[in-house]
This record gives C-alpha cells, sequence and structure tokens, in this order.
C-alpha cells in the first residue's frame, strides 16, 4: 500500500519506520527541513530503541522517503496518516492549529485527485476532530466525504521507551470511520500485526486515547495514595499493590466498569468512609480516594434531577435493594433518590421481589426503618401494578422479572412495526407505550422500546 505520514516526530517516526518495515511503501511529510535531510539520509528523526536500524534499512531498500511537498505526497499515496502536533493550549484546550493546517495541505492535493483517499488521524483528537478536519477538506477540495474520501480515527497507544515494540504489538489496532471502504483499506494496512483489529464508531475511537490515559493517570495516582497510607500505617504497599493486582475477576478486571448508578451496599460506602478517616487521622491529603464518595452522590443527584426533568409526579421505581438478588437495602442508591422524591412529594411505587419488610431484620431493618419509615406502603411485588401506577419508570436492576416485562414490550413493538396487528394481543399489552423509562444499569431490552427512553450515562 502506498502511505503517506504527515509529521515525523516521535509518532510519525516509528510509523513511517514500521509500516515500511510491514512492507509498505511510505512517503513522510514534515514542515522540518531538517526531519527530511534526517529520513532521506536513512537516520531516525527521534532517540528511540531500535528505529535507527528501522529508518536505515527502510530508506536504503526503496520503501521510505520524505519531502516537505504534502500534495507531491498525497498525489501518490492512497493513504494519508496525520502524525503532528497535538499540544495544549496557554487555556488547556487542545491546540489544533498543525492538524488543520495538514487538513487544508490535504484538501489542496486532492482536489487534483481522482482515486479514493483515506485520510487517518493518528494524533490524539478529541470527538468531533475527525468531522471538523472532513469540513476542511471538503471546502478546499470541492469533493464530498465518503465518497472521494474517508476519514478514520487511529489512535496511537506507543509509549516511548518502547515505541517500535508497542506499534509492533499493541494489545489492539483501534480503527473508527462512517465509512466501511475506509475502515477496510486501514485494516489491510496492519496486516501483519497479531493483535486484533477493533472497527468501531468514529467518535468512539477519537475518545478512546483520553479514556486511556486518564485511567493510566488515575491508577498512578491510586497506587500512590495507597502507597502513602500504607507507609504511615508500616504496611508493605509493593505487597498490598502485588496482591491487588492478582485478582484477575474483580480488581483487574471489566468488573465494576461500566456506565452507570452509584455504588451501594453494606461494605463499598463504609469501607470507603473508614479509609479515608484514617488518613485524615495520620493527617494524609488523598484527594483521589477521598473525592469517590463525593462522585458516588453526585451521581445520584444525577439520577434525581433526570426524574424531576421528566415533570410527571407518578413514579416507579423497578429494584429497591442495592443490587439484583438481594434485600440488601443498607446504602442502596436508590434509597437515597426516592427518600429525596419523597420529601418533595412524589407518589412513589416500588417494585422488587427480594424485598419483603416483614423479612427484613437487623441493621438491613434499622437501616431502612430509619430513611423510609412507611416503605410498607410503597412496595410490592406485583411488577405490572407498578407499572400501571406510574408516568415515570426507573430501572435500577436486571432483574428477571423487569426484563421479561420489557422483551413482553418490544415483542409488541416489532409487531407493529411489521403490520402484524392481530398479533398485539397475544404478545401482551403495550403497558409501556405511554411510559417514560429511565434506565440506570443499560437493559438492552430497554433501550430499544417504544417508551420513552432516557439511558443515565449513555
Ligand atoms: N509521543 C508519544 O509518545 C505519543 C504517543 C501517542 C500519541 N501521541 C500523539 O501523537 C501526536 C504527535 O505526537 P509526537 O510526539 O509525534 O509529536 P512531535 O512534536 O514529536 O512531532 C510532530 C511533527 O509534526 C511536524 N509538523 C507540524 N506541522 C506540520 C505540517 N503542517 N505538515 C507536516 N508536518 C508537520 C513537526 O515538525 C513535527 O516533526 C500528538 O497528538 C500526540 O499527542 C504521542
Amino acid at each position: 500500500m502506498k502511505i503517506s505520514i504527515f509529521g515525523l516526530g516521535y509518532v510519525g517516526c516509528v510509523s513511517a519506520g514500521c509500516l515500511a518495515r510491514l512492507g509498505h511503501q511510505v512517503i513522510g511529510v514534515d514542515v522540518s527541513e531538517t526531519k527530511v535531510a534526517l529520513i532521506n539520509s536513512g537516520r531516525a528523526t527521534i532517540i528511540e530503541n531500535n528505529i535507527d536500524e528501522l529508518i536505515e534499512s527502510a530508506q536504503k531498500s526503496g520503501k521510505l522517503e520524505a519531502t516537505t511537498d504534502s500534495k507531491k505526497a498525497v498525489l501518490n499515496t492512497d493513504v494519508s496518516i496525520i502524525c503532528v502536533g497535538t499540544p495544549s493550549s496557554k487555556t488547556g484546550h487542545l491546540n489544533l492549529e498543525y492538524i488543520y493546517k495538514v487538513a487544508k495541505d490535504i484538501g489542496l492535493a486532492i482536489k487534483n485527485k481522482y482515486t479514493f483517499h483515506v485520510i487517518v488521524i493518528r494524533s490524539t483528537i478529541l470527538p468531533g476532530t475527525d468531522n471538523v478536519v472532513a469540513k476542511i477538506i471538503e471546502d478546499v477540495s470541492g469533493k464530498q466525504k465518503n465518497i472521494a474520501f474517508g476519514m478514520v480515527s487511529n489512535p496511537e497507544f506507543l509509549r516511548e521507551g518502547t515505541a517500535v515494540r508497542d506499534y509492533m504489538n499493541p494489545s489492539f489496532t483501534l480503527i473508527g470511520s462512517e465509512s466501511e471502504a475506509a475502515l477496510n483499506i486501514v485494516e489491510k494496512m496492519y496486516k501483519g500485526l497479531e493483535a486484533p483489529v477493533i472497527k468501531t464508531d468514529l467518535n468512539v475511537a477519537e475518545f478512546m486515547k483520553y479514556v486511556n490515559n486518564t485511567f493510566h493517570a488515575l491508577k498512578v495516582t491510586f497506587s500512590n495514595e495507597v502507597g502513602n497510607i500504607c507507609k504511615v500505617l508500616n504496611v508493605d504497599s509493593y505487597k498490598v499493590m502485588e496482591i491487588l493486582c492478582m485478582d484477575k475477576k474483580l480488581n483487574l478486571s471489566s468488573y465494576y466498569m461500566k456506565p452507570g448508578f452509584a455504588y451501594g451496599g453494606s461494605c463499598l460506602p463504609k469501607d470507603l468512609r473508614a479509609l479515608n478517616t484514617l488518613a485524615r487521622d495520620n493527617y494524609l491529603d488523598v484527594p483521589v480516594i477521598s473525592s469517590i464518595a463525593r462522585s458516588n452522590e453526585l451521581q445520584k443527584q444525577k439520577v434525581l434531577d433526570i426524574i424531576i426533568s421528566k415533570n410527571k409526579k407518578k413514579i416507579g421505581i423497578l429494584g429497591f435493594s442495592f443490587k439484583e438478588g438481594t434485600d440488601d437495602l443498607r446504602e442502596s442508591p436508590i434509597v437515597d433518590v426516592v427518600e429525596r422524591l419523597i420529601g418533595k412529594g412524589y407518589d412513589i411505587k416500588i417494585f422488587d421481589k427480594n424485598v419483603f419488610i416483614s423479612n427484613l431484620t437487623g441493621t438491613n431493618k434499622e437501616y431502612i426503618e430509619k430513611k423510609i419509615p412507611h416503605l410498607q406502603n410503597l412496595i410490592t411485588d406485583d411488577i405490572k401494578y407498578v407499572i400501571e401506577n406510574s408516568d415515570v419508570l426507573v430501572i435500577t436492576n436486571k432483574e428477571k422479572e423487569i426484563k421479561d416485562v420489557l422483551m413482553e414490550e418490544k415483542l409488541v413493538a416489532v409487531n407493529y412495526a411489521s403490520g402484524s396487528h392481530e398479533s398485539y394481543s397475544e404478545c401482551g399489552n403495550s403497558e409501556l407505550e405511554d411510559k417514560i423509562i429511565i434506565d440506570l444499569v443499560r437493559m438492552d431490552e430497554a433501550e430499544k422500546n417504544i417508551a420513552e427512553y432516557d439511558g443515565l450515562c449513555w
């Protein structure tokens, strides 16, 4: 494949060497004549393990050359990869001037190009940037996105120091686009790498680098705060973190990593309070750990705000304990939301098949008696009753009964769509038809329902 690479800095130099090694014909483009001259004399533009040999052999074999002439580079290639810098502006925003300049250069070049051209943004950019770049290219070239050219987001995850190894052995290659044709071309470009290619939405790909890097930063600061607490307690922080990382089921796993409602229950809130208090007693500032509970409270407030925004007074809560399959109400986040709704005069009905007031004992009973003493009058195990008597339904867990009702409704929706009206009565009542659903757990069965649907953070 013939590939032009805009920007011969860290990412561009490594990409150029590695893509040439994968067998492609590469033209590097940079505004710096020094960098162009370095590449054309077989030398890398950066200091990095294994890069010198890679660039030297690519240039010697005729697979790699460089130029300052962007037009020539675009006209002689099928794919252009943008690797220019995206530094922070003084206000902390992204400075996209280099990206936009390259977009103009590419637009000017493809004005005179009559084969499909793929533009890949490898630089780190925020969601929406590909579309702005496409608009610039459209304006300058007079050509249309997805017809004359396609945009692909392909974030770079390499680490300096191990950049070549990371490039050749990534966890995966991520590509996002609105154009299937462009996606397929870029997928082919990475043929030869062992790693799987993940194809996704354009804006998902654009966002991933930020989420990854924020998560990495969070892991570093969390580990440091745990270490600081360990030190004052004379506990070996390395042993602690080593054991934490050994749990691949709950700790280093996708468990707990789904956007949705607040955490709750008898352990997490209590144990976080204890750890924060311990840190405070030892005069330790742990801003990451101490802001977790505040973030959790904000998520409850968000649910309350969404419910209030619907301007309906009759609210049905589907699921009341802190998670499905239990009757434990202690610090269940929805209990807090309901308590506040009651305070505001809302008419509440609650379905939970596991919670029977007469069976509650111990601290669970004490907790709910303090919070909502008249719960008996609000709660039932009859989901249909709650649905019938509510305008807004809040789904808080994935209990089978809740799924079943939503599945029934989906069937009705499908039959309506296919015009098969007769089967309406066989498939259940369209009970949810005029309801508003607020989904806190992203239940697939709810999302495509005929009712007005609102997800908590999706
Ligand atoms: N360095 C890393 O480890 C790393 C890792 C992943 C992602 N990224 C991202 O990749 C992007 C590039 O980072 P980098 O470290 O390679 O930057 P860099 O500053 O090392 O290189 C950018 C290059 O682009 C060139 N350039 C600027 N304007 C140009 C134009 N109009 N035409 C052609 N070339 C032009 C510059 O001369 C420079 O050589 C950034 O968005 C960065 O956030 C960097």
